[in-house]
């Protein structure tokens, strides 16, 4: 039996993408054999296309970052054949094979059962951007942030950014989308933000430690400087969920604003989660997407890509050129 995969080789250091057929028996050791039916495209998953960053060690290797699809054959006793499961992070798709494949082949410990009320394909337009963004907003809630006090989004037209906008509006959070492409400000807004900013309001490191306090809270994709001039706005004892590096990993910055302002800088990491955090974070996901409107709004973020065609919106994706949510339909 074969099945399809987009499969990377690398050439002295250039890493090129086929779509193939290969054996069954090329899949990696694992306990739970899956048809892939979605997959999606993530920032990472761009890198990953790329080559950059020595995510992926070995070659040849199948990307995708996440996947969601059916339990075809299992040895772990949790998960039986029908089984409806979604899989981001673990490091599938860069240590692992991934999803962009009509099969897959990992651990039984990395699925999460889809919740009743998720289709597979939901699950992919919410995969590892859409959970991160309700994991900041559920960190940043956690710390005190409540309904009306105002939550910046940057990166807002992405993955995280427009997902954080999806589930912070659906939760009566008061969101703030700083963009950089401002003819996509009806459609912030229209999944979300009460309000809309450019994104060089934040785009520079100020040179005061503390500038006018803005922001209860931030969901934070972009980093570098951006999240350093974030950090001087932050209203005393806000809280900034830092989730990416769109604009760079670097962080100059002061502790000015932890010492005289109570700020709090909360790292957010969805790759590593434990088992128990994601089951919780999966169930509010579906708990908000039941309200009236949500999933239609998750759908109006989302564009659906045939795995043929997604090695090349890898470099769309890392130039901050691709808005919402993309699902890879694998075929399987
Ligand atoms: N911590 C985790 O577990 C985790 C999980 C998922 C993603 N991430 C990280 O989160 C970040 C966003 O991921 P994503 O999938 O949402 O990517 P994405 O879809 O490409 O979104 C990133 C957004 O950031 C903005 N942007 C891009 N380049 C920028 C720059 N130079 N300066 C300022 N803003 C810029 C753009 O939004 P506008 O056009 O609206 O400005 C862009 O759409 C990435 O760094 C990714 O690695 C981390």
């Amino acid at each position: 039996m074969t099945f399809q995969a987009l499969l990377l080789s690398e050439n002295d250091g250039a890493v090129s993408a086929e779509l193939t057929e290969l054996d069954e028996d090329r899949l990696p050791e694992g306990d739970v054999t899956l048809r892939v039916e979605y997959s999606s495209l993530n920032y990472k998953d761009g890198m990953i296309l790329q080559g950059i960053g020595r995510l992926v060690r070995t070659y040849p290797h199948i990307p995708g970052v996440d996947l969601a699809g059916v339990v075809e054959s299992s040895d772990d006793e949790r998960w039986t054949p029908g089984d409806r499961v979604v899989l981001t992070g673990w490091r599938v798709g860069e240590m692992w094979w991934g999803g962009y494949a009509t099969k897959a082949r990992v651990k039984g410990d990395w699925l999460v059962a889809v919740p009743e009320g998720i289709s597979n394909r939901q699950a992919m337009a919410i995969g590892t951007a859409g959970f991160t963004a309700m994991q900041a907003i559920d960190a940043l809630e956690q710390q005190g942030l409540e309904k009306g006090q105002p939550i910046l989004v940057t990166g807002a037209s992405g993955g995280v950014g427009s997902s954080a906008l999806l589930w912070g509006g659906a939760l009566g959070h008061q969101m703030v989308a700083s963009t950089g492409r401002p003819e996509n400000s009806d459609e912030l807004r229209a999944l979300g933000a009460a309000d809309v900013i450019d994104r060089n309001e934040i785009a520079d490191n100020p040179s005061r430690p503390l500038l006018a306090e803005r922001w209860a809270g931030c969901v934070d994709a972009v980093g570098g400087d951006t999240l350093a001039h974030v950090l001087a706005e932050m209203a005393y004892k806000g809280s900034v969920a830092a989730c990416g590096l769109a604009g760079g990993n670097g962080l100059s910055t002061t502790v000015i604003p932890f010492l005289l302002r109570g700020v709090n800088l909360l790292g957010i990491d969805s790759v590593m989660c434990p088992g128990p955090e994601r089951q919780r974070i999966w169930a509010r996901m579906a708990d908000v997407l039941d309200a009236p409107g949500v999933a239609d709004k998750l759908e109006s973020l989302t564009t659906d890509v045939p795995l043929a065609d997604i090695a090349s919106m890898a470099g769309d994706i890392l130039a901050g050129q691709v808005k919402g949510r993309t699902v890879v339909v694998t075929g399987g």
